[in-house]
């Protein structure tokens, strides 16, 4: 097969913990790329003979982000709502129903359109890998369509049809709750890896999320929650004690919580931009990272809570406003997302992982918090074949 050698590179992000470094860092490197995999990883000056070689002019090499929470199949926006909220009005989910509303009444193409698009920009941004979830459907046939969506663009498809109790059941939460663990999932899962709860304030109890989370297991799903975004709750300690892969949010946190996170396997997935863009205090990413909890980042892209695709930016935030140093914070969007998907071929450049990784028009991957809001990333390579720059 064809080898490509990347080289030239001024600073490569390798998240390989054999090397030195929190971030396995190589200065003056190159990786040799065959197929879609990684081959060899190493400084320029020792490396291989390829068949073509394509310098990156001295700039810094990152794996491509890892976005391990994304709400990507809907319909319409909200913009009016955020509007409101930036005069004052809280974000309390109850938005959800509108998008829920314009998803059922979308055609497929739309919401495939859509999603890809969303894909499509994350991609540009850096983003490699992305976790697509349902969850704006809330009925057999439109939770099953979203996650045909979803699967159609990538492997880490998240079944969340406990994101909200739809109109037509209200006064009826158990009779949903039962169709979630019911012939909804049983719709679902064939095209589901991962089963996913809001379980937060106006959304769904410890009882109610347990019983969707073990339903989901059992038919051989993973699973993640949404947990403490809203408020204090058991969330965090209920994914725990499931081996939840993850929980995500993680906003407000007792002592017992991050204990629990701290005692097990489970990654505290931050998602910044819901802080931002709902005005809400910031989760303390350097509480959790001190306690010895894996933290991952993400974007949690959605249209109500969260309408950002990039991983940039959020790192831009956990840097300035959540304690996390600009190496914690490269990792997290990287290394951290893929333990959060439970994935070791991704976020990481070592020999048999995926090749894919993004060039930033940067000398050091701290220009990302250094320099926000400016469009650093210069070249994508998904697959080991560039995508875009
Ligand atoms: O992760 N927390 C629940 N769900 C989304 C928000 C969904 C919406 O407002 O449309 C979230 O923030
Ligand atoms: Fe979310």
């Amino acid at each position: 097969m064809v080898t490509v050698l990347l080289d030239d590179i001024g600073l490569l992000v390798t998240n390989d913990p054999e090397r030195d470094g929190p971030l396995g860092e190589v200065r003056n490197a190159a990786v040799l790329v065959e197929g879609g995999v990684l081959r060899w990883v190493g400084p320029a000056t020792s490396a291989p003979v390829a068949d073509s070689r394509v310098g990156c002019g001295g700039r810094a090499v990152l794996p491509g982000f890892v976005d391990s929470h994304a709400h990507l199949v809907f319909a319409g926006e909200r913009a009016e709502e955020f509007t409101a909220r930036m005069s004052g009005r809280p974000y309390d989910a109850g938005g959800i129903g509108a998008t829920v509303r314009e998803t059922r009444a979308a055609p497929d193409e739309v919401l495939h359109a859509r999603a890809s698009a969303l894909v499509a920009e994350m991609l540009a941004g850096g983003t490699t890998t992305v976790e697509i979830k349902s969850g704006y459907g809330l009925t057999v046939r439109d939770e099953g369509r979203s996650l045909a969506v979803a699967a159609s663009l990538t492997t880490e498809t998240t079944y969340l049809g406990a994101h909200v109790v739809p109109p037509e059941y209200a006064g009826r939460r158990d009779d949903y709750v039962d169709l979630v663990r019911g012939d909804m999932l049983a719709a679902c899962a064939p095209a589901a890896r991962w089963v996913d709860v809001f379980c937060d304030r106006g959304a769904f109890d410890a009882e109610e999320s347990r019983a969707v989370l073990t339903a989901g297991i059992a038919a051989g799903l993973s699973a993640r929650l949404h947990a403490n975004q809203l408020g204090p709750g058991p969330g965090v300690r209920l994914g725990v004690e499931l081996g939840a892969a993850s929980v995500d949010h993680c906003t407000h946190l007792t002592e017992e919580d991050v204990a629990a996170l701290a005692g097990s396997a489970t990654v505290a997935t931050l998602l910044p931009g819901a802080e931002f863009s709902t005005r809400s205090p910031y989760p303390d990413a350097r509480r959790l990272l001190d306690a010895g909890v894996t933290v991952a980042l993400a974007t949690d892209c959605n249209p109500g809570s969260s309408y950002t695709s990039s991983m940039a930016f959020c790192v831009a935030l956990a840097v300035r406003d959540m304690g996390m140093t600009p190496a914690e914070a490269v990792w997290a969007a990287t290394a951290g997302g893929a333990r959060a998907l439970l994935r070791d071929d991704v976020g990481v450049l070592r020999p048999g992982a995926r090749a894919d990784l993004t060039v930033l028009d940067a000398p050091s991957y701290v220009h990302l918090a250094y320099r926000p809001g400016v469009p650093l990333v210069r070249e994508v390579w998904k697959d080991g074949r560039p995508v875009s720059g």
